[in-house]
């Protein structure tokens, strides 16, 4: 028998990132599939024939979650690959589209691999599969990572199909909408191991010269829609001393929580991503404002802190204002440490092809974080040119997209023919211990206050 292959096809794992970026192009280089458009479910569809195409067996779950296996007649325990293909408004090519595309073409490799003699499916001790998770984004129905969430038994599928967007629009209406209902069960069947690539979205890599992140884990995340009402008036007529202005307190919110940032230091990151006022007119003082704060750390108490800081906060501004404020909460995630054996062996894999890798955690939330809590899990990172992303200028080199695809690659063939239980970490640990979401009531104070 030949030897595994050790690279993909680039050229052909770029050509497919290239043809389904024409879907939702925003021509400017970006993408638009926000979850459960049209556009997401060309999207979907597009990959969905790519996978039928390569005779994977395809299968679809309550949530819209596709998971394409091969060999198509094996219903053991798969090594997974996978992320996501819906995106933010201005999104780019890569996030997300990356890791699904690159799990297809291992898979695809592996297919040409018993083509030539060097693999024999039928003796495959675990096969492959590559899934697509339903709307990782959030950016349209929160919480982010709302599919894999899902599909871990993390969200019961009821509630996840009850999200609604701002519009009041539904989940399981919108992916019956597109033809996504399907018939398999939530949560789904726990895979041996779970391994995402995915571009960084921040500057550490590229700043490092670095080609490979082995991602330690991620940071938890914390979202809470907020929404003001004071009383609409006129914006020459009213004396100060006499408003209710819903638009002052949310810039007064935007500025807190960016000094907050700045006051906890360290990895806090914090952001007030959508602001509405109505009516929204320039001489009327605005009557109701909806924004939205999304904070983030990898130190859960810190993170805990922040959040009970701005609840504080809201709650004067709301009395000194006159106004009333309503926090509601869109997602909190605990942070999530990776398998150590994972993370190792893709920081040896890296190593072993020649390439430059570091560990580093990840700033953005991911499918893998959430797979994290039911089977081992890691991500492979490559560079983001300027750090940029959830922006059409996102853009990560072909030699990055082949190097991680190729590390990729490695790790996943030495999960899937060997039949072992994975091999310890050099530090003995045999698995990360996932942190549980944080209950959004619970009430702690690290003391330090603004
Ligand atoms: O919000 C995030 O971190 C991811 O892009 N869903
Ligand atoms: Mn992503
Ligand atoms: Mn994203």
């Amino acid at each position: 028998m030949t030897a595994l292959p050790r690279t993909v096809d680039g050229t052909r794992l770029l050509r497919r990132l290239d043809e389904l970026a024409q879907i939702g192009s925003t021509g400017d280089g970006g993408v638009c599939r926000l979850a459960l458009t049209v556009e997401d479910g060309a999207g979907r569809d597009l990959v969905v024939t790519w996978m039928h195409d390569l005779g994977l067996r395809v299968d679809i779950d309550g949530i819209g979650n596709v998971v394409g296996t091969w060999p198509a007649d094996r219903f053991d325990p798969p090594v997974m690959m996978g992320s996501h293909v819906d995106t933010v408004r201005t999104g780019g090519r890569y996030d997300g589209n990356l890791g699904v595309l690159a799990g297809l073409e291992v898979i695809e490799t592996a297919i040409d691999a018993t083509v030539a003699g060097a693999l024999d499916p039928a003796r495959l001790p675990h096969p492959l599969a590559v899934a697509l998770f339903t709307d990782e984004e959030g950016a349209r129905f929160a919480p982010d990572m709302l599919g894999s969430l899902t599909y871990v038994g993390g969200l019961a599928l009821e509630d996840a199909l009850d999200s609604e967007d701002a519009t009041g629009l539904r989940v399981g209406d919108e992916l019956e909408r597109i033809g996504y209902v399907g018939p398999q069960p939530c949560p789904g069947p726990v895979p041996r191991a779970f391994v995402e690539l995915h571009i960084e979205q921040g500057p550490v890599l590229e700043r490092g010269g670095i080609t490979i992140g082995a991602v330690t884990g991620v940071q938890g995340i914390s979202w809470s829609e907020l929404t003001i009402t004071g009383q609409s008036n006129h914006a020459g007529t009213t004396p100060m001393a006499m408003r209710h202005d819903a638009g002052y307190a949310a810039a007064a919110i935007a500025t807190f929580v960016r000094r907050l940032a700045k006051v906890l230091g360290g990895a806090q990151v914090a952001t007030v991503g959508r602001l509405d006022l109505h009516p929204d007119l320039i001489n009327v003082i605005p009557a109701r404002a909806v924004l939205t704060v999304d904070l983030r750390n990898t130190d859960p108490v810190v993170l805990l802190d922040a959040r009970h800081r701005l609840a504080d906060y809201v709650a004067e501004l709301a009395e000194d204002e006159g106004v009333t404020i309503e926090m509601r909460s869109l997602a909190e995630f605990a942070p999530v440490v990776f398998d150590e054996r994972l993370v190792a062996m893709i920081e040896e894999v890296a190593r072993a092809a020649g390439h430059t890798v570091r560990r580093l955690p990840s700033g953005a939330g991911h499918d893998a974080q959430m797979l994290a809590r039911v089977c081992p899990a890691a991500m492979v990172f490559v560079p983001s040119d300027d750090g940029i992303s959830h922006n059409p200028a996102e853009h990560t080199d072909a030699a990055d997209i082949a190097a991680g695809a190729d590390v990729l690659l490695e790790v996943v063939l030495r999960l899937a023919t060997d039949a072992g239980p994975l091999p310890p970490a050099d530090d003995g640990s045999t698995g990360a211990t996932p942190a549980e979401d944080t209950d959004p009531n619970d009430r702690h104070d690290a003391g330090v206050r603004m």
